[in-house]
């Protein structure tokens, strides 16, 4: 068995990310937008969710939140002095097609090409989600995704999207956690559209979601007037081992790839469809009765050659070997561990088992489509917002990331949840993911500490991950990310 070399995370590594690797910031659509009816937009199941009493912490509603869909230029401006290469925006199905499938509205597409547009001529590259969780109401009522013509109508979507923006657009995730969507949506309840579904019921949705990301590529594929990179962005929850030990590592292997609760939460059934045309063994063991109806071609269908390995890492799980039904279990995290505002555990090594295990299995580059931290930010009395513990979570995970790349995992791009402060779900506006905060009286932005020091992490391509100054800060107390050498004004001073 292969001996894993382990190099502490928080220790000094001085090599750089590949050339060419993309930093970049991601958002979704109904989280930023707002104009929830304006310009004939229709109606999402979280438009309908956010008015459920007791649904959305607090009772916030998502009509305005940070009114992107108006100030979007001010946002394109922010990622471009972020300077980040490449931004993940996802589209709102129901703003494009406001029943979901039929009547395209032109008034919805053409605020996209005006965003899009915004984000060429700022140098950003625009990587497009089709669908990050606000499905169009009427289509819910159709059956949504329970309702295996959903599969059809997401790939009739799907190819007026590619229709109108693969001219300028060549990068596309096709879905969004489905582990999430339809997890959390449809059986257990607490996201939209609130369905608390049987095992089974829920397992058959996801097949036809799963279904319509292949039938979706195969569109995009023959409808784009250039070459498309196309990936999916699932949820990833790596396993970490519990030491370095070679059966430990094994055992984080295994345990990575095996569903263990009746529910959606695990990584191989949304993955191995995708990738390797095949639902898990272990997994159709372990849900039994209630596996999906599965027709002959819908794996095939499933299995669409695919450009990159996409996915979200926010935190991993400790395993170790136990005497139960599995052979391992959970390590509880010691008292005190860090977790973020969310009660996430910081767990750094989930962005070195993550990329490393999920390249092992499924061979493609990796992209993390998401990562990052919520924590409690507010305005200064200086007028900044200082957020060192979402400096020190992302120095952390990126080190991390480094390594599995150093280690051999071939790797293409990071991009950090989220530009913006927004609607965090069911959590409303408590959680606080933004590199710029957003003050959601006055939507004023302010970008943080955070957004300082990412700038120059992708400035130096990732050196400046080894670099323990604090950020500069001029006489004004204002944060700035240049090197002293670089600094605009002489009046740069170190903190
Ligand atoms: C992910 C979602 C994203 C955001 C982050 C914090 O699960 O894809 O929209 O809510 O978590």
């Amino acid at each position: 068995m292969q001996r894993v070399k382990r190099a502490p995370i928080s220790g000094a590594r001085s090599f750089a990310f590949p050339t060419g690797f993309v930093w970049g910031a991601a958002a979704a659509s109904f989280q930023i937008e707002g104009a929830a009816d304006e310009d004939g937009k229709g109606p999402s199941v979280w438009d309908m969710f956010c008015e459920k009493p007791g649904a959305i912490h607090d009772g916030h509603h998502a009509r305005v939140v940070c009114d992107h869909y108006h100030r979007y230029p001010e946002d394109v401006a922010l990622l471009r002095e972020l300077g980040v290469q490449a931004y993940r925006l996802s589209l709102s199905w129901p703003r494009v097609l406001p029943e979901g499938t039929g009547r395209v509205s032109d008034r919805g597409l053409d605020f996209y090409d005006r965003l899009v547009d915004a984000l060429l001529a700022a140098g950003v590259t625009p990587w497009i989600t089709l669908f990050h969780w606000d499905y169009p109401l009427a289509l819910f009522r159709r059956g949504g995704w329970s309702n295996r013509e959903s599969a059809t109508w997401f790939a009739e979507y799907a190819e007026v999207v590619t229709r109108r923006f693969s001219d300028r657009v060549r990068h596309f995730f096709t879905q969004n956690e489905p582990q999430v969507y339809v997890g959390f949506g449809l059986q257990r309840g607490t996201h939209a559209p609130g369905l608390e579904l049987p095992l089974a019921e829920m397992l058959q949705a996801g097949h036809h979601s799963l279904l319509g990301h292949g039938l979706a590529v195969q569109a995009m594929r023959a409808s784009a007037r250039q070459p498309l990179a196309i990936g999916y962005a699932p949820v990833g929850l790596p396993k970490l081992p519990a030491s370095d030990a070679p059966a430990d590592v094994e055992l984080a292997r295994r345990a990575t790839f095996e569903i263990t609760e009746d529910n959606a939460w695990n990584n191989a059934w949304w993955m191995d469809p995708v990738y390797l045309g095949t639902y898990p063994e272990q997994g159709l063991a372990y849900y039994g009765k209630a596996v999906p109806r599965v027709r002959s071609g819908d794996l095939e269908t499933i299995r669409q050659p695919l450009d990159f390995f996409g996915v979200n890492i926010y935190q991993g799980l400790v395993v170790r070997g136990a005497d139960n039904r599995f052979g391992y279990e959970r390590v509880r995290y010691p008292a005190g561990h860090p977790a973020t505002a969310f009660n996430w555990p910081v767990t750094p090594e989930a962005l070195y088992w993550g990329p490393r295990l999920f390249h092992e299995r499924y061979g493609l580059p990796v992209v993390i489509a998401e990562n990052g931290v919520s924590s409690r930010d507010w305005v200064s009395l200086d007028g900044g917002v200082h957020d060192p513990s979402r400096i020190d979570f992302t120095n952390r995970y990126l080190r991390a990331f480094r390594r599995a790349i150093a280690d051999g995992t071939e790797a293409l791009g990071y991009f950090h949840w989220s530009i913006l402060d927004n609607f965090e779900w069911a959590a409303g506006y408590r959680e606080r993911f933004g590199l710029v905060h957003v003050d959601y009286e006055t939507l004023k932005r302010t970008p943080k500490d955070s957004f300082y020091w990412y700038q120059r992490v992708i400035a130096t391509n990732g050196a400046h991950l080894d670099d323990p100054r604090p950020l500069l800060r001029d006489t004004d107390g204002r944060a700035s990310s240049k090197p002293r050498e670089l600094h605009s004004r002489s009046t740069g001073t170190l903190r």
